[in-house]
């Protein structure tokens, strides 16, 4: 990574925007006059780079200890003779058959204890020797193939980490964590577990086993720590990938690809190992059960998630769709010029790159029908190509973004420990948990305000936030409460609303009234219930006169899902419910605490009363709002000397903003004042600071 004028540019080979996508040419090496047409294609779409190699160990290794590289070597070149740069991954994602066959221990053991038979991907023993054995040798074999061309900017470590193991090697591996987690101390272990209940006391980390399906599912504190462990694991297999590839080429940085809020791995502990984040975005867009705008709203918050895992450089969009996935409920085509929205909200958001999952449609297989670059078809001459080449033009001219950054003066908490004992908790309604979605679209909210947001976890500094929302912050880890309150002291602002501050670390409730560990004086509250509401109760809120907007007072807001009976002891009352036993109780309360505020919403508030209540916040935090029409979003993302408004219209009409001054880099246009911006249209306006 090198640092220019002030900006983070992740790869000093590429001019500005990396543009590119999954390439497998493994699968058409007897189609020499294919391969040719690619390197044609991929200029006509203006790509820069390929991802190479994801999935091609048995290409490379058909036969224990036979190897073939030439084909790589020689596409390697070709793709680098026309200036497109790889990114060359490790081929671990998938084992060839002859592994599996010699080397039973490499698959992975389910949650029944039962072996996966051969096949598919991502399945690998995380602690097997064995494994890493053979990912050792292929991968040196690789570097010594190709690991030095200068046409390889990046590793991509594997592809898409996730999944658990059972087997007995995890299984003892799982005991030494705990033992070590524990110092060695059983009583230590049943007390934070509770494990007097219904009689689960363990006599020693042996006795332990992994939550099985058919087994031990009733101790939260070991469900909790079984997916803590996961990690873990995960992230020493990582480790073990990335020792070995800076071994061989100390200076190249590694990524590995994310999937959103992917619950199965606290990607943050993956992330500290990691020399940029990257992540593959699919989300369902023009569903029927919410609006365009909506999705793109939530996939500009997985974004935020991404970036806020390194605020100090851009990410990657590792893979996104060109047109469909068929892996979708329903595999819906993006509508036209949509593509070229969806990459550029990407930019918008802080990544420096638009790739693609993937380069052709592969001929057979599970993924035949899956969108790419280059249909079936084989030709550049279809509504997706030329989306795609048209973006390659555009990126061009964006040329000057990367290495830019989005800075964000307001941040939310979501974190995986949270998201987990949130899902394994027995009360509430499963179905309405909805941790992610809640967060995500609280973040909808705030993007409407026209204000930026990172999403930071619980342990991540909160010095230079000017406010903080945390939704749902279930489980505090040690010293968060007291970081919480010196950051409201100090002048911020604080929001968190109902289940706060349930649980500790280990999932142990706190005792003497929620939300725990000193938040209760804090927010001047405590919830002495919670009602879990149907889908067709009702409740609401009545906010007190002025706390809103002037023009609103008295406005009553919705309930759903969520209501905490709370006793205020010193705090002031902003809003009472409108209904039930409880009608006429505080909801929403305030209390200022040094030089700052702490809010606390006890119910699940319409987004309009979110947004009416983030309002106040900002403007008593000084933070910028940007008045937008329905459905457009605004993020900016600022070098040295240079800011750039990125607008996005996410509906399918005309719409116009006023007060904009600066040139449109995607039309050349000088502005001073109205934006004028057609459906699903966009605008990239460049101002010096
Ligand atoms: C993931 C994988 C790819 C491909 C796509 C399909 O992101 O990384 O290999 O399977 O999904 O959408
Ligand atoms: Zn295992």
């Amino acid at each position: 990574m090198e640092k220019e004028k002030g900006k983070k540019i992740l790869f000093p080979q590429i001019k500005g925007i990396l543009h590119g996508g999954d390439y497998n040419p493994e699968q058409w090496l007897d189609r020499p006059d294919i391969l040719e047409e690619d390197i044609r294609l991929m200029k006509k779409a203006g790509m820069n780079s390929a991802s190479l190699g994801i999935f091609s160990w048995s290409a490379y290794e058909p036969r224990e200890g036979e190897y073939h590289f030439q084909w790589l070597t020689d596409c390697i070149d070709r793709l680098y003779e026309n200036g497109i740069y790889t990114v060359l991954a490790t081929p671990s994602g998938a084992k060839p058959a002859w592994l599996d066959e010699n080397y039973l221990e490499a698959l992975r053991v389910d949650s029944y204890g039962v072996r996966y038979h051969h096949g598919a991907r991502h399945n690998h023993c995380m602690s097997s020797p064995v494994y890493r054995d053979k990912v050792r040798n292929i991968v040196t074999r690789l570097h010594e193939a190709v690991g030095e061309h200068p046409g390889v900017i990046l590793w991509h470590i594997s592809n898409e980490f996730g999944g658990e193991c059972y087997c007995p090697l995890c299984v003892k591996r799982f005991q030494d964590y705990l033992a070590e987690k524990f110092d060695g101390d059983i009583d230590k272990l049943n007390h934070a577990w509770w494990t007097p209940f219904w009689s689960h006391q363990y006599n020693g980390f042996d006795q332990i086993e992994p939550p099985y399906q058919n087994g031990e599912f009733s101790i939260m504190g070991l469900k909790l720590e079984w997916r803590r462990f996961t990690t873990w694991s995960m992230t020493d297999y990582m480790k073990f990938e990335i020792n070995l590839l800076k071994e061989l080429t100390p200076d190249r940085p590694v990524t590995t690809n994310f999937m959103q809020l992917y619950e199965g791995l606290d990607y943050r502990e993956m992330a500290k190992h990691l020399d940029v984040i990257s992540w593959d975005s699919y989300p369902c867009l023009h569903n029927d059960y919410e609006s365009f705008a909506s999705t793109m709203a939530h996939n500009a918050f997985h974004h935020a998630v991404m970036r806020g895992m390194k605020r100090d450089k851009p990410f990657m969009l590792m893979e996104s769709a060109p047109g469909l996935v068929n892996w979708h409920q329903y595999n819906k085509l993006k509508r036209p010029g949509v593509h070229r929205l969806f990459s550029l909200q990407a930019l918008a958001c802080g990544s420096d790159t638009v790739q693609y999952f993937q380069w052709r449609k592969s001929r057979g297989s599970y993924e035949q029908y899956h969108g790419a670059v280059v249909d079936h078809l084989g030709t550049g001459d279809t509504r997706i190509f030329r989306e795609v080449a048209g973006l390659g033009e555009e990126l061009k001219r964006l040329e000057s973004v990367a290495g830019s950054l989005v800075q964000a003066q307001t941040a939310m908490i979501v974190d995986w420990d949270v998201m987990w004992a949130l899902g394994d908790m027995r009360g509430l309604c499963d179905e309405t948990k909805r941790y992610a979605d809640t967060c995500a679209a609280i973040y909808e909210t705030m993007l409407r305000l026209g204000v930026d947001v990172d999403v930071i976890s619980q342990m991540d500094d909160f010095t230079g936030y000017r406010v903080l929302v945390a939704p749902m912050l279930y489980l505090l880890k040690p010293g968060v409460a007291q970081r919480l309150r010196a950051f409201v002291e100090k002048g911020g602002e604080l929001l968190a609303t109902y289940l706060t501050g349930y649980v500790d670390e280990n999932t142990l409730c706190y005792l003497g009234g929620f939300p725990g560990d000193g938040l209760s004086s804090l927010f001047g509250v405590v919830s002495e219930e919670i009602d879990t509401l149907y889908p067709t109760d009702q409740n609401g809120v009545c906010f007190a006169e002025g706390v809103l907007q002037e023009s609103d007072s008295l406005r009553e807001e919705q309930v759903r899902d969520y209501a905490e009976r709370l006793r205020v002891s010193d705090a002031d009352i902003l809003g009472r419910y409108t209904s039930d036993f409880y009608a006429g109780e505080p909801a929403v309360t305030e209390r200022v605490q040094g030089e700052g505020h702490a809010c606390y919403v006890g119910c699940r508030l319409s987004m309009t009363g979110m947004r009416a209540l983030f309002a106040r916040m900002f403007k008593r935090a000084g933070i910028h709002m940007r008045q937008l029409p329905e459905g457009v979003e605004c993020h900016v993302r600022a070098g040295e000397d240079r800011q750039y408004e990125f607008y996005l219209n996410m509906t399918d009409r005309e719409t116009a903003l006023s007060d904009v001054q600066g040139e449109n880099l995607l039309t050349g246009e000088m502005l001073q004042g109205t934006l004028n911006l057609e459906p699903y249209g966009a605008a990239v306006i460049v101002s010096k600071l």
